[in-house]
C-alpha cells in the first residue's frame, strides 16, 4: 500500500478546470455548451508575439536559461513596471516562472507552516487558500463586500491581523468578482500594515491591465513604506492572451529574492526559453491588440450585466475590471453548487459556483464574459428558459 504526504489531502483544486473538464465532455457527447466558465481570454496571442518565440527557437535558444529568467525579459519587466506603475525597480528583483501561479504558491512555501497564519480574499482564487492549507498554515479568510464593489475593508483585514501573521494576499482587479479595491481603502490598509512590520504582504495584480471607465491601477509597489516587504505577482496570461505559454513573472523584495531563485531551481529550473522571448516582444512591442481586446471585453461586460439583470432573481453589479461578472442569485432560492450544476446540464451553459472561491462566495455565480457577444447573448437566452 502507497502512502502519500498528509498535506496532499489538505490540496484542493481550481473549480474552473474541473467544470471545463464536464464542459468538454458533455461537448463530446454532442452537446451545444456554451463556456461562460472559463478565465482565459478568447483572444489569440498576437502574431508579433508568436513570431518572437518561433525566431527564438530558430535563432538556437534551446538550452536552459538562468534560473530567475534572462536579463533581457527582466529588464523589460522594469521597463513596464515604471510604465505602467511608475516605479522604479532593479531588474535583479524580477523572477521569470512558469506562470502566475508559481509566484503565489512560491510565497506561500516561504511562509507557511504549522503556526503561521496568511490572510486570503474570500471569494477569492481558490488556489490561495488550497497552498495556504497545503502548508499546513492556517488560512484566514479576508470577506470581500458586494456593498464595497467587493472591496475589502481595510479596518476589518488589520484586525485579522495577530502575532502569527506572516503573509498578506491582496488581488485587484479580483477574480472571480471584478471588483478593484479603491485607492483610498490601500492607503488605509498600507498605513495600517506601518504597525506590522512582521506582515509580508502578496499582490496579486495579474488583472492589472483590465480597467474600465478610465479607472487607473493603483499597485501595492506604489507605496514605499512596505516595499521592502511586498511580493508584486504579474504575468502575461490574461494582457497578452498567452495562458497556455505559462510565463509569469514576480517582484521580490531584496531579502527574499535569492529563496525564490532556489525554489526555481528545486522545482522547474528555469522557464521554456522561447516563451522568454516572446515575453520581450510582448512587452516591448505593439499594445494596439491589448488595447483592442480591453476594449471588447468593456463592451461585452455593458451587455453581460445587463443581461444578468435581467434574470429573475440575479442582481448584477458593474464589475471594474478582469472580465468577469459575479452576479447576486440568491433571489433564485438556489444555492451556487445546484445553479451551476443546473445551467451546465439543463441550460448548456458553463459556469463557476461563487463556493468555489470561497465559503463567502454562496449565493454567487461567475460568468466569465471572455466569449463573443453572440454566445453570452444566447447562454442568457437558455439561462432565462431553464430556470
Ligand atoms: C487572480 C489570479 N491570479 C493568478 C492567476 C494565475 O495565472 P497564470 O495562468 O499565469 O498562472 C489567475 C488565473 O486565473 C488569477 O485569476
Amino acid at each position: 500500500m502507497i502512502t502519500t504526504a498528509k498535506a496532499m489531502s489538505r490540496l484542493g483544486t481550481e473549480s474552473a478546470f474541473e467544470v471545463l473538464a464536464r464542459a468538454n465532455a458533455l461537448a463530446t457527447q454532442g452537446k451545444d455548451i456554451i463556456n461562460l466558465g472559463i478565465g482565459q481570454p478568447d483572444f489569440q496571442t498576437p502574431e508579433h508575439i508568436v513570431e518572437a518565440a518561433v525566431k527564438a527557437l530558430r535563432d538556437g535558444h534551446h538550452g536552459y536559461t538562468p534560473a530567475n529568467g534572462i536579463v533581457g525579459l527582466r529588464e523589460a519587466v522594469a521597463a513596464d513596471i515604471a510604465s505602467y506603475r511608475n516605479v522604479e525597480i532593479d531588474p535583479g528583483n524580477v523572477m521569470i516562472v512558469p506562470g502566475g501561479k508559481v509566484t503565489m504558491f512560491f510565497a506561500m512555501l516561504m511562509f507557511g507552516e504549522p503556526g503561521a497564519e496568511i490572510i486570503y480574499p474570500n471569494p477569492g482564487f481558490p488556489i490561495y487558500e488550497s497552498a495556504i492549507k497545503f502548508t499546513g498554515a492556517k488560512a484566514v479568510p479576508m470577506q470581500l463586500h458586494e456593498a464595497n464593489g467587493f472591496s475589502f475593508d481595510a479596518e476589518e483585514v488589520l484586525s485579522l491581523i495577530t502575532y502569527n501573521t506572516r503573509l498578506l494576499i491582496v488581488n485587484s482587479p479580483a477574480n472571480p468578482t471584478g471588483g478593484l479595491v479603491p485607492k483610498a481603502e490601500m492607503d488605509k490598509l498600507v498605513a495600517g500594515l506601518e504597525a506590522h512590520p512582521q506582515v509580508c504582504i502578496m499582490s496579486d495584480e495579474i488583472y492589472a491591465r483590465m480597467l474600465y471607465d478610465g479607472q487607473k491601477h493603483t499597485s501595492l509597489l506604489q507605496y514605499e513604506s512596505i516595499r521592502d516587504r511586498l511580493i508584486l505577482l504579474d504575468g502575461w496570461s490574461k494582457t497578452y492572451a498567452m495562458t497556455g505559454w505559462r510565463l509569469g513573472y514576480g517582484v521580490w523584495p531584496s531579502s527574499l529574492i535569492e529563496q525564490a531563485t532556489r525554489l526555481s531551481i528545486n522545482s522547474h529550473s528555469c522557464v521554456n526559453a522561447s516563451a522568454q522571448w516572446a515575453g520581450i516582444a510582448a512587452l516591448t512591442g505593439p499594445q494596439d491588440a491589448v488595447d483592442d481586446m480591453i476594449k471588447a471585453f468593456d463592451q461585452r461586460r455593458h451587455v453581460i450585466v445587463d443581461l444578468l439583470n435581467s434574470i429573475k432573481g440575479f442582481s448584477c453589479a458593474e464589475p471594474g475590471g478582469a472580465f468577469y461578472a459575479f452576479p447576486n442569485i440568491t433571489g433564485t432560492g438556489i444555492n451556487a453548487r445546484e445553479m451551476q450544476d443546473k445551467l451546465l446540464n439543463d441550460a448548456g451553459v458553463a459556469t463557476i459556483a461563487g463556493t468555489s472561491f470561497g465559503a463567502y462566495g454562496e449565493g454567487y455565480l461567475r460568468f466569465s464574459y471572455a466569449n463573443s457577444r453572440e454566445n453570452i447573448e444566447r447562454a442568457i437566452g437558455r439561462i432565462k428558459a431553464c430556470l
